[in-house]
């Protein structure tokens, strides 16, 4: 079998390309060690498909974050709002003028962080007033963001930005919202953080570990990526295959987008497809890597 080729895209100017050889025997399916869901802003717990969201309102909640000044609130998203929907965790949310930080103890290994987002007015929050930064340990997630903007420009109303990064044994998973600088106006809001365990060498690959360094769209030297980088996860696409819902993911809640709109040249490849070759994982490339249905089809 061909070894496939995975796309991880990100923002922060990465074109990852791992090459995975697949073969050996199958090993168990992935189930994260933590898979933690927080509502921000909500006083209670929620039940939703099975899937329990933390209030973070809640006298003593775990995580209920710090803030130097008391000042961040929770409010709930307008109803006046035209995109408003009740869903979890977007109808409530946690928003201040000055910085927040939720904390996330004995999280240490590779972490997905997924924030969620549903720009809105909330009390005297107006809608087109978020800027604010995201920080991780070592890390900026996102600098200046606007969520309104972003909803605006990709037509989102509510939407998840989610990263990729590994907490150090020795470190504390700090999650610091900050509004940016020099705007009275502004503040920083969150709906939605979701912390989940991932595969130590599904990103951060040590299988792929011989080369020169990666080039970097606008940067002249190599680089080579290590636990101290973090990613934004922006598509994952299933060549030349069929939509792959989160349900059908192999257990960590991604989906799998077709990828005709995103080849852009005329010569599309050859497409092969094999419904019936089987497919032998190893412990190096798990079968929780992606679905098998992402395997099965690719361009060439
Ligand atoms: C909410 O869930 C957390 C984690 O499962 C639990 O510790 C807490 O007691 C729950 N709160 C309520 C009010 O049920
Ligand atoms: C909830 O879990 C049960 C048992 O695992 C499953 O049968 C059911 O389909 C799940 N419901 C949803 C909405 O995912
Ligand atoms: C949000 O709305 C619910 C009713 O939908 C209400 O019970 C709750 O008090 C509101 N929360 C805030 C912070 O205004
Ligand atoms: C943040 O972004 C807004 C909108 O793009 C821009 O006007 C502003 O100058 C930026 N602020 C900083 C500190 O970068
Ligand atoms: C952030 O993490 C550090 C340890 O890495 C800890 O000492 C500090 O108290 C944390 N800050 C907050 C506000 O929780
Ligand atoms: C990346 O790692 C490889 C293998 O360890 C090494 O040969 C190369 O010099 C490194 N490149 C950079 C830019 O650090
Ligand atoms: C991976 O293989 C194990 C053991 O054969 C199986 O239980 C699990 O469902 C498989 N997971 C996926 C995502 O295919």
């Amino acid at each position: 079998m061909k070894p496939p080729l995975l796309l991880l895209l990100s923002i922060s100017i990465l074109l990852e390309a791992l090459l995975f050889s697949v073969t050996g025997n199958n090993v168990g399916a992935y189930s994260p060690i933590d898979d933690i869901a927080v509502n921000c802003g909500s006083p209670c717990n929620s039940s939703e498909s099975n899937w329990t969201w933390i209030g973070d309102a809640e006298d003593g909640s775990t995580y209920s974050p710090a803030d130097e000044i008391h000042s961040s609130i929770n409010a709930n998203a307008s109803r006046s709002s035209p995109s408003f929907h009740n869903l979890i965790p977007y109808h409530i949310a946690r928003l201040s003028r000055s910085e927040f930080i939720y904390t996330f103890r004995d999280t240490a290994g590779p972490r997905f962080v997924r924030l969620h987002f549903f720009p809105s007015d909330y009390l005297d929050f107006r809608r087109a007033n978020s800027f604010f930064s995201v920080k991780a340990p070592g890390n900026t997630l996102i600098r200046n963001f606007s969520a309104s903007l972003f909803s605006d420009h990709t037509s989102f109303t509510s939407f998840h930005k989610e990263f990729c990064l590994t907490v150090g044994a020795d470190q504390i998973l700090n999650v610091t919202f900050a509004p940016t600088p020099g705007n009275p106006e502004a503040y920083a809001f969150v709906n939605g953080i979701e912390v989940v365990s991932m595969p130590k060498h599904l990103n951060y690959n040590t299988v792929v570990d011989s080369t020169e360094g990666i080039k970097l769209a606008g940067y002249k030297t190599l680089h080579n990526f290590s636990t101290a980088d973090a990613f934004e996860v922006v598509k994952h696409l299933n060549v030349r295959g069929q939509f792959v819902g989160l349900a059908d993911d192999a257990g960590m809640c991604r989906t799998w987008e077709v990828d005709e709109s995103y080849v852009t040249s005329s010569n599309i490849g050859l497409l092969p497809v094999s419904t019936t070759v089987p497919l032998n994982y190893g412990e190096q490339v798990p079968n929780y890597t992606a679905p098998d249905s992402v395997y099965r089809t690719a361009r060439t």
